[in-house]
């Protein structure tokens, strides 16, 4: 059984029991006692001492929600089988509409019946001053036929959630995981007093418990603890919620990234106390647990959007001005998996309710292809067709020097042939003299420098004529179809640098190149050089 349909079966079973099904409320709580919301209880508090308001707002004395919680209480056990920070409960409530009889047989038929999962053992509170030994909970559990029946202490009273609330005894559900360890399952509380003062105060005898005029109930089963008893796993994150995480440091990353995300969706900014603190130290552990398995998690994802950003922003402006599909992907790097996606999301924005040609799409594209292999094959003399990672670079890095030698060496200079391979480039040009040292430093400083300047690498179709009016460098004695593409490369203030017939494909930023260093620069023959390059 997959989690969703876990959800969905723990919803539907208690809508079909006549409760209101309740979104999950913030993360941040409205009560300013709590940091986070910790229980599906917390947005119900106060319809325990004010029941009559239950049927106003939901129309029914009773609920259930699936809802979003965070606890750091545990934050050092995290790395375990079962803690996580962050973590779904499912929960079924309700302010007098029913009592232990129901809430109990209600748990025990969905855990037995629909998800036919064996109880372990349960337990029941063993009473203490005011609060009587739960011998009703026993009894119920010992007619539903269960042999293990546990009385326990303070662990099964739950206490108020911030500085007083409801709370009560309480009953608790245990099954065995797949390696046979006692997993806690559910827990349900009998809210029936309402304590003046915080948990802590209660138990250092500074609070007060006073009995409620209704039977409250609140019950709380932890989402993934649940999905991994069903599922037979040995821990969460061989659940279908998580990607087999086996190492500490990698649930810590996994848990915690998961934690962060959900806590600043919820517009909370890192900072130095509450809960911007809570999410520092969230982001802080997975730099520092990344950063131990050797992987620099965040700094890939902040180079990967940055690059990312740059390419939307564009695609963006072009997207909501109607561009084509095509020109899309082929100028502006932007896949068409995205252009789906906005006009799927963004038709009431763009005000469009755009339909995306697909058959346009495809068949330009078959165009694409066969006019890049056509163009390629010229700029690639001698077939080198293996467009991998390395030679895209190079590939680029290409396109920089010839624009580099004609910027610093001589204007005039001219391409005479090109050969790429996975580990450099090499460049025949027309040139009258041996250049000098400082020339080749020249000239690789100046590259460099275009890489670190970030500049898109743009790619535009046009007529033959008009990519030659524009003076596009082409190779003397290569053929070129009607239809040409022109890689274009412009430099910070928006002067073109580099302007090349050519098939591709190019990378779509320089940042991506490494250093560039010229290795040789010899003659071929007479007012021909060569230069061998890489990337490194
Ligand atoms: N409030 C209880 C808990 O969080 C039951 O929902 O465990």
């Amino acid at each position: 059984m997959k989690s969703d349909e876990i959800r969905i079966k723990f919803l539907e079973f208690f809508k079909n029991r006549g409760h209101k099904i309740i979104p999950s409320a913030s993360l941040v709580p409205d009560d300013p006692t709590v940091l986070f919301t910790t229980a599906g209880m917390q947005q119900f508090k106060s319809y325990y001492t004010a029941p009559e308001n239950a049927v106003r707002d939901f129309g029914s004395k009773n609920t259930a929600s699936v809802q979003k919680c965070v606890r750091t209480v545990d934050i050092d056990e995290v790395g375990d089988a079962n803690h996580l920070t962050f973590f779904e409960m499912l929960g079924n409530f309700s302010f007098g509409g029913y009592n232990r009889k129901e809430a109990i047989t209600y748990a025990y038929d969905f855990i037995v019946k629909e998800l036919g999962l064996e109880i372990s053992y349960v337990t029941f509170y063993k009473g203490e001053g005011l609060v009587p030994r739960d011998e009703e909970s026993e009894n119920i559990w010992k007619e539903l036929g269960i042999k293990d029946i546990r009385e326990d202490g303070s662990d099964v009273f739950w206490g108020p959630t911030g500085d007083s609330g409801p709370c009560g005894p309480t009953t608790e559900i245990y099954c065995k995981n797949a390696d046979g360890q006692d997993v806690e399952i559910w827990n349900i509380v009998f809210n029936e007093y309402f304590c003046d003062g915080s948990r802590e105060k209660l138990d250092k005898g500074e609070a007060k418990l006073k009995k409620l005029d209704v039977m409250g109930i609140d019950t709380g089963m932890g989402f993934e603890r649940l999905v991994a008893t069903v599922q037979k796993k040995k821990d969460v994150y061989e659940t279908d919620l998580f990607n087999n995480e086996k190492t500490r440091e990698e649930r810590i990353i996994a848990d915690h990234t998961r934690a962060a995300l959900e806590i600043i969706k919820e517009g909370v900014e890192p900072s130095n106390a509450g809960r911007g603190y809570v999410l520092r130290r969230l982001i802080r552990r997975v730099t520092l647990y990344s950063d131990r398995i050797g992987v620099k998690i965040s700094e890939k994802f902040n180079e990967e959007e940055t690059k990312f950003r740059k390419t939307l922003a564009i695609g963006l402006v072009e997207f909501e001005k109607g561009t084509d599909p095509f020109i899309l992907f082929t100028t502006y790097g932007f896949p068409l998996e995205l252009t789906l996606e906005l006009a799927k999301d963004l038709p009431a924005q763009a005000g469009k309710g755009k339909k995306i040609d697909l058959e346009d799409f495809n068949k330009k594209m078959v165009e694409h292809q066969k006019l890049s292999q056509t163009s390629s094959a010229g700029m690639f003399k001698g077939g080198l067709a293996n467009h991998n990672e390395k030679t895209v670079k190079l590939h680029t890095a290409h396109h920089l020097l010839l624009a580099g030698l004609q910027a610093l060496v001589d204007k005039n200079i001219k391409q005479r042939g090109s050969n790429i391979t996975e580990e450099r480039l090499r460049m025949d040009f027309l040139c009258d003299h041996k250049l000098t040292d400082d020339e080749k430093k020249k000239v690789e400083d100046w590259v460099n420098e275009k890489i670190k300047d970030d500049l898109n690498i743009v790619r535009k179709e046009m007529p033959l004529k008009e990519a030659e009016k524009i003076g596009a460098e082409m190779e003397f004695g290569a053929k070129y179809p009607d239809v040409v593409s022109v890689y274009i490369v412009e430099d910070k203030n928006g002067n073109v640098i580099s302007k090349e017939f050519c098939g591709g494909p190019h990378i779509k930023n320089t940042s991506e190149l490494g250093t560039f260093k010229i290795l040789k620069e010899e003659a071929v023959s007479a007012g021909v050089r060569r230069i061998k390059a890489v990337v490194l």
